[in-house]
């Protein structure tokens, strides 16, 4: 089996159906269009997408099909699991013909094992509510899980991240039951990477030692306003992607590519050398 596998990550696409913007300003439908043609571009194209919460705005159906039109544009095998902006039966029906989505259960959890690195998404979210929750239920699920496969390298996909990011409004909506996801990690040293969106900014934490990223959303960002008690506010900088690479036994790189055309390339070098 290749000995290599390259995982790129998005989130919180929030797309509305054709001509709606979110909060009247940010065009999610048009900035996924952009970064789904920037994934389809990536050489080496990576092994699979995944896409860790909020595909739409407010869970309807018709935001469903708007963002599932789209995503069938990606070339590569993609993944997903919900957020606080998704409804789950929606999202159930939007992605029932997916491999990865299941027939049963209240909880939108899945896993794939057909590459070197193992995938695990879990279903953070709590009905109606922004924050999200591993309650002993899914902790059950996640403890079996684990516990089935010990050697193979893991990733671990949840929309809410474990950590506090210091934005405070977000802060009051993240994971609620983190120290039993520490708990659960602390015998899984086999878990690589915890990955998570929500807070649409690029961070790196730990949790038991774990690393975890935080991805990018792929239309508009929470605004980085430290300020205690500072305002829900979002930022129109630039979009973006992780790419989570892993060769041969190597740690795990993660790179965080930004979404859209900038200047360059440009050489470093001419025929004498460093340019001055
Ligand atoms: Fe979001």
């Amino acid at each position: 089996m290749k000995r290599s596998f390259v995982l790129a990550q998005i989130s919180d696409l929030h797309v509305r159906t054709a001509g709606r913007l979110s909060y009247r300003k940010v065009d999610t439908l048009s900035a996924l269009k952009t970064g789904i043609a920037q994934l389809n571009a990536l050489r080496p194209a990576p092994d699979a997408v995944v896409i860790t919460g909020d595909l739409t705005d407010f869970g309807k159906e018709a935001e469903y099909a708007t963002v599932r039109a789209l995503l069938d544009e990606l070339t590569l095998p993609w993944f997903a699991i919900p957020g606080n902006h998704d409804a789950r039966p929606a999202f159930r029906r939007a992605f029932v013909d997916k491999s990865w989505m299941p027939s049963e259960g209240e909880f939108l959890h899945w896993e794939v094992n057909d590459y070197p690195l193992r995938l695990i998404g879990l279903d953070s979210t709590v009905p109606e509510k922004p924050w999200g929750e591993l309650c002993e239920a899914r902790a059950a699920w996640l403890s079996a899980r684990l516990a089935e496969e010990t050697e193979k390298p893991t990733l671990l996909m949840l929309h809410h991240p474990p950590f506090i990011s210091g934005i405070d409004h977000m802060d009051r909506q993240n994971l609620k039951d983190a120290d039993r996801l520490a708990q659960i990690l602390m015998h899984a040293p086999q878990v690589m990477r915890v990955l998570c969106g929500h807070v649409h900014r690029y961070m790196v934490s730990q949790l038991a030692g774990v690393i975890v990223c935080s991805a990018p959303g792929t239309s508009h960002q929470v605004a980085a306003d430290f300020t205690p008690d500072g305002p829900a506010n979002f930022v129109l900088e630039p979009p973006g992607m992780l790419l989570h690479q892993w060769h041969d036994d190597q740690p795990m790189v993660t790179h965080y590519l930004p979404i859209g055309d900038y200047p360059g390339p440009w050489p470093f070098y001419d025929a004498q050398g460093l340019i001055d």
